[in-house]
């Protein structure tokens, strides 16, 4: 019997070792009947790997941290909702024709959506990086009003005229009324589990508080956030549904979800059992 092509899949990323990415994706093909593989690349040279997308024939690439924004120039067609957020993080070949995606904000409004009705509600936002720019174009793409804080003011003041936002500093946060806080910065991601860019005492008045974070499951914001009666978002589900929706894009099929979201979550408590810490991506 003559073995079908395997279907190759990758992540293209600088560090990749510790990525959860691979044992998601690669539960996910095995579910879905696909033959096919998912498999990290430490990219040195981000111009040569998107070279390697076509001379090697492989089906979709996940992009992470460093290259999200430095590989659009080197795709054949970027699409709108990526082109507006400045990012990609998944890359569809068809036939040699490479296009970008991002479907960071897609797992963020899927993730606000289950929980509640995102349509005319408020948004802290925390933050003013590229998860935080995913996180604006999804809550306002769902009705929402979006209130960016961040530590460094231009840089938020920048991002607030160009979403055309309300901006607030840092120390001022206690001062604005809103139901959700998103936070999308790595304060309180392993190993500095201990911290949190919130103090307690602010949090009673949102209604519900997501983290952005998945290593560790329920960071220390997540924890005040429950301990101060506010329903938590974790940043597991963020993670699972912008892989799943990456799967979609590569393969037109729906993914389990709910398969994706074990694999991932069983690996983080793995984790915490042995070493520790361990690097993520999102
Ligand atoms: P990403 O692309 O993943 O969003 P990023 O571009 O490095 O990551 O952005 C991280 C955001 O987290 C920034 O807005 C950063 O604030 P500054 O603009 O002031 O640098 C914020 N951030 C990181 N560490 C922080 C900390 N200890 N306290 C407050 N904000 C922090």
């Amino acid at each position: 019997m003559i073995e079908p092509q395997l279907e190759i899949f990758a992540l293209f990323g600088n560090p990749v070792a510790h990525s959860l990415s691979p044992v998601m994706h690669n539960a996910a093909l095995g579910k879905m009947n696909i033959h096919g593989r998912y498999i990290p690349f430490r990219v040195e040279s981000i111009e040569d790997a998107v070279r390697g997308i076509r001379g090697l024939d492989i089906r979709g690439v996940s992009v992470t941290i460093p290259f999200k924004t430095a590989v659009m120039e080197y795709l054949d067609e970027i699409d709108d909702e990526a082109l507006e957020i400045g990012a990609v993080n998944t890359i569809v070949n068809e036939g040699g024709r490479l296009t970008g995606h991002n479907t960071d904000w897609q797992g963020i409004i899927i993730t606000l959506g289950k929980a509640m009705e995102i349509k005319g509600k408020t948004f802290v936002v925390l933050g003013a990086g590229g998860t935080a720019r995913a996180a604006l174009f999804g809550i306002l793409r769902g009705g929402g009003r979006p209130v960016i804080v961040n530590r460094t003011r231009e840089k938020g003041e920048q991002l607030a005229k160009e979403w055309g936002c309300p901006f607030y500093p840092l120390e001022e946060r206690g001062k604005i009324a809103a139901e959700v806080l998103i936070n999308t910065t790595s304060v309180g991601m392993a190993p500095d589990t201990g911290m949190s860019p919130i103090p307690p005492e602010l949090l009673t008045s949102y209604r519900w508080v997501m983290d952005v974070i998945y290593n560790p499951v329920k960071t220390k914001l997540l924890r005040d956030a429950e301990d101060s009666g506010c329903i938590t978002l974790s940043g597991l589900d963020m993670f699972v549904h912008q892989g799943a929706e990456q799967l979609k894009l590569w393969t037109g099929q729906e993914p389990p979800r709910d398969l994706m979201r074990q694999v991932v979550q069983e690996r983080l408590i793995a984790k915490d059992r042995g070493s520790g810490a361990g690097y993520i991506d999102k």
